[in-house]
């Protein structure tokens, strides 16, 4: 288990301590009696008539100093100390008295008493106390970021995130992997966002692009012949950002050659058991749960199912069909479908206003209304049951096991709305209704995505996941025939409902390559312009190939059980993907601009 405070601190010893013998959150009963220094912030100071109290904190934890008036030096700094400014005390240890210890802190039976306070820094008034419960505005904490990190919540994320990071290099470390290092600067790899643009001084009007992931490379490192390879990497994706997704992003990038997806299974797998047992002290049992892409549409909703919580969805279409409901039964009878699901004792919480909410909220997703029906005295009640007959109404009572005090909902619809509406209102009502604990995890992979997706927009098939994916062998003569049923051989990992990681068994015949280039509208001389190094690599010696990417914030994260991305990044952009400390991005000098050959046209306000 992780230890976030009270650490000895080894670091210290025979370094000729000048500034600090100990930290702040070292000192126990057994140090008593020892001349000590300690240095740090001043969290708070407490005049007690006489007597002042100091709160100094570090990274490591919270000591408290007490300086007396008959330490006439020290007394008079220690007048002086405001919250952030920083300071070394210098004295003895000593145990506090009957009653005052503070159980909150590790140190919290003992104090300094300071001979000596030495005042290393003034601090202006700080916009926040780092130490304050309330949390300010968070444009002021980004703004004052060095302010925010010294709160006790983002030190403890950075020092999960430094662990993880750790344990991650370790356990591929004792696999034989290799850390190798990929260019920033390099050419576009398409994972379908925008890139980021380097302009080159150089080569005038051209431009590198930032990597949106390190794919190509980590491909090409195969065909060099290092089978392992990983790497802590840093992406840049211009897109629009949510609460789990920010323009520059961490991966922990792999690859390995002479494998199949079941060898990039396991060995993700046993990380996985190996973050557990590190960071958590826990024994994830292994395998992990396998859903097909197909399963988790029909149970969940989506491909990135919260797996913390049942409540699954259930298809009433073969029970309603015949009813007089007429949006059931014209809804079937044109195609669609009836899905709904029955969230347990839930019936009670939902009064007709609540009720209306959730139908408002399922809008959102492209529904057209909420049906809906509660369980009482062994019956179904609801404005619509009389559309249907008795045994139409058990028979949706037994496929949801519903008992009385259940509250079942449905959505008639395409089977994308009712997806996409049931598994937005599944994942509102197990948070509103409490069902899991915000320290749950429960990880499993959803497998064989379809290859292509249908972009609407353009009319034409897309990559679903990037161009690079081998096909499942039995589907390809779908290709010409229904591409929408081509499975890829590919795999996601995913978390309390996001998507955590994602991969592939990789393309490493140039022909299959051409062909699904061709499939998605990239002609030879595309591919030729955009991939040819990687077409030419592949026609000089490329073996099997598969792998994955990890979202490292993602995976920090939810072992925090945070649903902020930029709480666990130490400086991380907002929404707007602007950095409020530096104010990047900004204006550069127009002589920059001219070294680069750039003017600028910008859009009329
Ligand atoms: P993909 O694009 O799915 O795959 O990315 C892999 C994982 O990275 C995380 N992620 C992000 N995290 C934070 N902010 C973002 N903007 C962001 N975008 C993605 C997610 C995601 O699952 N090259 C392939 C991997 C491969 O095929 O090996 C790739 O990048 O957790
Ligand atoms: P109406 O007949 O439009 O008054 O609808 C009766 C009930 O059916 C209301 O509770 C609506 O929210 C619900 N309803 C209407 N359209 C749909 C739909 N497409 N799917 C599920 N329920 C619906």
């Amino acid at each position: 288990m992780i230890n976030f405070g009270g650490r000895k601190s080894p670091f210290l010893e025979g370094l000729g301590i000048v500034l600090r013998t100990h930290t702040c959150g070292e000192l126990r009963i057994g140090d008593v009696g020892k001349e000590v220094t300690v240095s740090g912030w001043v969290d708070s100071r407490r005049d007690h008539g006489g007597l002042i109290f100091i709160d100094l904190r570090d990274r490591y934890g919270i000591t408290q100093i007490v300086i007396e008036p008959d330490q006439a030096a020290a007394f008079e700094i220690a007048q002086t100390l405001r919250s952030e400014f920083v300071i070394g005390a210098t004295g003895k240890v000593s145990p506090r008295g009957e009653g005052l210890e503070n159980p909150k802190h590790a140190t919290g039976k003992i104090e300094v008493e300071a001979a000596k306070i030495e005042l290393f820094n003034k601090s202006k008034v700080p916009p926040f106390e780092p130490g304050s419960s309330t949390l300010p505005n968070e444009e002021l904490r980004l703004k004052y970021r060095y302010i925010d990190l010294r709160r006790p919540q983002l030190q403890k994320a950075m020092i999960l995130r430094h662990k993880m990071t750790k344990a991650v290099r370790d356990y591929f470390d004792q696999q034989e992997f290799l850390e190798i290092e990929t260019p920033m600067l390099g050419k576009s790899t398409p994972e379908g966002a925008r890139d980021y643009l380097v302009p080159s001084r150089v080569h005038p009007g051209q431009f590198y692009a930032l990597p949106q992931s390190p794919q190509l490379y980590k491909q090409l490192l195969m065909m060099a012949g290092f089978d392992r390879y990983m790497q802590i990497a840093r992406c840049f994706r211009d897109e629009d950002l949510r609460a789990d997704r920010q323009p520059e992003f961490t991966q922990i990038d792999v690859e390995m050659a002479f494998v199949e997806q079941e060898d990039i299974l396991r060995t993700i797998d046993g990380l996985m058991a190996h973050l557990f047992k590190e960071i958590r002290g826990e024994e994830l049992p292994l395998p992990l749960t396998r859903l097909t892409h197909r399963e988790s549409l029909e149970r969940f909703g989506n491909d990135k199912p919260d797996l913390r919580f049942g409540m699954e969805l259930q298809d009433l279409g073969e029970i309603v069909k015949d009813s007089t409901f007429g949006v059931f039964k014209d809804t079937i009878a044109s195609g669609g479908r009836v899905r709904g699901l029955c969230a347990k004792a839930a019936a009670d919480k939902y009064s007709r206003k609540g009720i209306d909410e959730l139908t408002e909220f399922v809008k959102i997703y492209g529904a057209k209304g909420l049906a809906f029906f509660k369980m009482k005295d062994g019956k179904l009640e609801s404005s619509i049951t009389k559309f249907f007959t008795d045994d139409q109404l058990n028979e949706i009572i037994s496929k949801f096991g519903a008992e009385n005090g259940d509250l079942i909902l449905c959505v008639a619809d395409s089977s994308k709305v009712t997806s996409a509406a049931l598994a937005a209102l599944r994942n509102r009502l197990g948070k509103e209704l409490n069902l899991y604990k915000p320290t749950d995890m429960k990880v499993a992979w959803v497998l064989e995505f379809p290859l292509f997706g249908w972009n609407e927009e353009e009319q034409k098939w897309d990559a679903e996941h990037h161009p690079f994916c081998d096909p499942v062998k039995e589907d390809l003569p779908y290709l010409k025939t229904d591409p929408g049923r081509v499975r890829a051989q590919s795999y996601d990992l995913v978390c309390n409902g996001y998507e955590a990681a994602s991969g592939s068994v990789r393309i490493h015949n140039p022909e299959v390559q051409q062909q699904v280039f061709d499939f998605i509208g990239v002609t030879p001389e595309v591919a030729q312009d955009r991939f040819g190094f990687l077409l030419e690599a592949l026609a000089h010696g490329a073996p099997p190939h598969a792998g994955i990417a990890l979202g490292l914030d993602r995976w920090v994260m939810m072992f925090l059980g945070n649903d902020n991305i930029r709480e666990v990044i130490a400086f991380p952009k907002t929404q707007k993907a602007a950095d409020q400390m530096t104010g990047a991005p900004s204006d550069v000098d127009t002589k920059q601009l001219r070294d680069l050959h750039i003017k600028t046209d910008m859009p009329k306000p």
